[in-house]
């Protein structure tokens, strides 16, 4: 036992807002004691009105026979959208959808027991390593990474903090290098820095620091040997690594807001490009190869929201700034170093956040941008799927309690080719299209929806729901609101035209092998709870602690309908408790799982699903099951993360040799600091967030 592991508290942690589950040190840091505060979300949402129906007409129905031509007939393969799969077994993003049944067959490993170490526990024939770690080099270059001589310069050439999404970019023509692209959400300076006292104790050079362990890293990435062990690559030049920083990196806006009043700032007069990108939390891959990363609690970031006018504080006080003191509580105060997050001064800084940001590390030249086209929220993610009409169409969360879910279709369609005139019209593909809203209803009597999870008389949860368009390229269908209105302000539209409150939407994933697409509804405390909504069909229990899984099934398997039904396959929670529910399958036999955050496929088309904050009292930790046939629900436990960690990610390579996992946040545990670690996870002398991946001994896949 070494020094520091004698030192680790003895803590399981300290309740913090979220249902009780996760630790008050990762509410402070993550997203600003959000839970805090009264949901952001006060509207009465009313029925759908007359100017909603006139905006419902179906779109994308009738296939254009001629650009059809170009993405049909392409093989129907589950990663073929991908322009440089065929030559990579790495590739795993949305892809072209051409229905295939999900392979039979149950998961092959053995589940991993819920525990409390201090440890990455996996099955029996498995292994994993560390792939990088925070503070680890990027930029070739970068210097060994101090503790305690952190800069702003430093960190933008070192592995960030606190690691989310990870996605896998295969090299065209390589089988065994890749990019890895990985989030790099927030920070925890309690224990960041050695001897942290305050905010206001840190120095410049660590505000700096901080502010650059934001954003994005892509590292070239090698396999080793045959397995599905991989590397950070050495030895040659690294062109594509590359840090992306909130501290100086530009972005460039896109779409019908960009240039608008509401984002032009002192600094960008013409409203055009930002600098940084902020709590970048789940993503997804495209098939044209780039990432996208959502901006999620990037309210917490400003201050000043007490010193804007009334009008402007009704808009953030909907996107959770606080607007009442000059800084939130826990706030970073980054103005000491950048005073554009003073809103005071900058009040359309916060504006500029809150995006969905794509990013292509191929091109690691070109700038990342912000697609206002997709709307402006608290974005878990997005993932992307090709309708059948050739349309791209990505699904997003808004991860906060009683927010909505959307889609955003595409105007143009994708193009199955690596020329390079190709990939420049898919690049533009996420510019220009049409954002809509849900607003779901359940089929079984409300009587019989009683707030306990207990299942209707028809024995399931489900029902039907709409797309309500909300903007199409520059027409805006929300009265009152111009189409850079619904874009910036996009929670107001969702209000305006009566969306469903649903509990957190976190990570949105459609299955390339069966169309459908999953959303995982991580938790709500405030569920029916004072004046807050009831339950319903689609959100079942009150004070929702365990959360749930919620399945969309398009109108006809068309990416492109307005409408969908609806179901409910997994209740989560402890399966021995009677308002769980696992599809219906033999609940003896499935693993606990609390608070499911970020899903992914493998090639088989299984479910895997990643939980934050564990209601259940024991670490985080990643799961597997069939969502088809007679499997469906059979929910196995694949590895845990250590104490006081999330577990993020997580990204299955197309091959199945290799699960990449995100442990954000090892030993966040209020009271814990460098000197007095909670974990001392991965080696042994403090917490460091980081990227691992599994594989099979045997070099067998993964899942079945
Ligand atoms: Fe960053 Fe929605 O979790
Ligand atoms: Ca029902
Ligand atoms: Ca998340």
């Amino acid at each position: 036992m070494s020094d520091l592991s004698r030192r680790l508290l003895p803590l399981l942690g300290n309740p913090g807002h979220s249902g009780g589950a996760r630790d008050a040190m990762t509410c402070l840091y993550r997203c600003g004691n959000a839970c805090d505060h009264p949901a952001p979300n006060s509207s009465a949402n009313p029925y759908l009105g007359d100017i909603v129906s006139a905006g419902m007409s179906r779109r994308g129905v009738v296939q254009a026979s001629a650009a059809s031509a170009l993405v049909l007939g392409l093989g129907g393969s589950l990663v073929s959208a991908s322009p440089a799969a065929a030559a990579t077994p790495v590739a795993h993003g949305g892809g072209h959808h051409k229905p295939v049944p999900q392979k039979a067959g149950k998961l092959t490993f053995q589940a991993v027991a819920p525990n409390t170490a201090d440890a990455v526990t996996i099955p029996p024939g498995y292994q994993t390593s560390v792939v990088l770690r925070w503070g680890d080099p990027v930029v070739p270059g970068a210097p060994k990474f101090s503790l305690t001589q952190q800069t702003g310069a430093s960190q933008s050439k070192q592995f960030g903090y606190n690691n989310d999404f990870v996605g896998v970019i295969p090299l065209p023509g390589e089988k065994n290098r890749a990019l890895l692209v990985v989030n790099h959400e927030y920070t925890n300076e309690d224990l960041m820095f050695p001897g942290f006292v305050s905010q206001d104790a840190l120095t410049s050079d660590q505000i700096e620091a901080a502010i650059a362990a934001h954003g994005l890293s892509v590292v070239e990435i090698e396999r080793v040997g045959r397995t599905g062990q991989w590397k950070p690559a050495k030895g040659h030049r690294l062109r594509y690594n590359k840090r992306i920083t909130a501290l100086s990196t530009e972005f460039k806006l896109t779409g019908p807001a960009a240039g608008s009043a509401a984002l032009r700032t002192a600094a960008d007069p013409r409203g055009y490009t930002v600098i940084g990108t902020l709590n970048n939390c789940a993503g997804g891959v495209t098939p044209w190869g780039t990432v996208l990363s959502g901006e999620e609690n990037f309210n917490q970031y400003f201050v000043g929201g007490d010193a804007v006018d009334a009008a402007t504080k009704t808009k953030f006080n909907r996107y959770g700034i606080t607007t009442t003191a000059r800084y939130p509580s826990g706030s970073r105060k980054w103005d000491r170093v950048q005073e554009r997050f003073d809103l005071a001064k900058h009040p359309n800084e916060a504006n500029r956040f809150g995006w969905i940001v794509e990013v292509d590390p191929l091109n690691p030249g070109a700038p990342p941008r912000k697609h206002t086209a997709m709307g402006r929220f608290k974005h878990e993610g997005a993932n992307v799927i090709v309708a059948r009409s050739g349309h791209v169409v990505a699904y997003m969360g808004d991860d906060e309690r009683f927010d909505y879910l959307y889609k955003f279709v595409s105007e143009k369609k994708y193009i199955k080719s690596d020329a390079p005139w190709a990939r420049k019209h898919n690049l533009s593909l996420l510019e220009s299209g049409t954002l809509y809203v849900a607003k779901v209803t359940g089929d079984s009597p409300a009587a019989e929806i009683d707030g306990t999870g207990k299942l209707p008389k028809d024995g399931r949860f489900d029902g039907k729901g709409v797309w309500i368009k909300l903007v199409s390229g520059n027409r805006s269908f929300v009265p009152g609101m111009t189409a850079a209105d619904v874009l910036t302000y996009t929670r107001l539209a969702g209000d305006a035209v009566g969306a469903t409150k649903m509990d957190r939407p976190e990570d949105v994933q459609p299955s390339l092998r069966t169309g459908k697409i999953y959303a995982a509804m991580t938790n709500n405390s405030n569920r029916g709870v004072g004046a807050n909504a009831p339950a319903d069909e689609a959100n079942p229990r009150n004070a929702n602690k365990h959360g749930h899984i919620f399945e969309i099934v398009e109108d006809c398997g068309d990416h492109t309908a307005t409408k969908f039904t609806w179901s409910l396959p997994i209740v989560c929670g402890d399966p021995a408790a009677a308002d769980t529910y696992f599809g219906g399958y033999d609940k003896s036999a499935v693993s606990p799982i609390s608070c499911p955050d970020n899903v992914a496929f493998d090639s088989a088309g299984n479910l895997w699903i990643s939980t934050d904050g564990n209601a259940l009292g024991t670490n985080d930790g990643l799961f597997a099951t069939p969502i088809e046939g007679k499997e469906k629900g059979h929910l196995k436990q694949f590895l845990t993360v250590p104490k006081g960690a999330e577990t993020c990610g997580p990204f299955i390579t197309s091959d199945d040799k290799s699960v990449f996992t995100a442990v954000q946040h090892p030993g966040e545990i209020t009271g814990a600091s460098v000197e007095k670690p909670a974990s001392v996870w991965p080696d042994g002398d403090y917490a460091k967030p980081a990227v691992i991946v599994t594989w099979r001994t045997d070099g067998g896949p993964v899942g079945s």
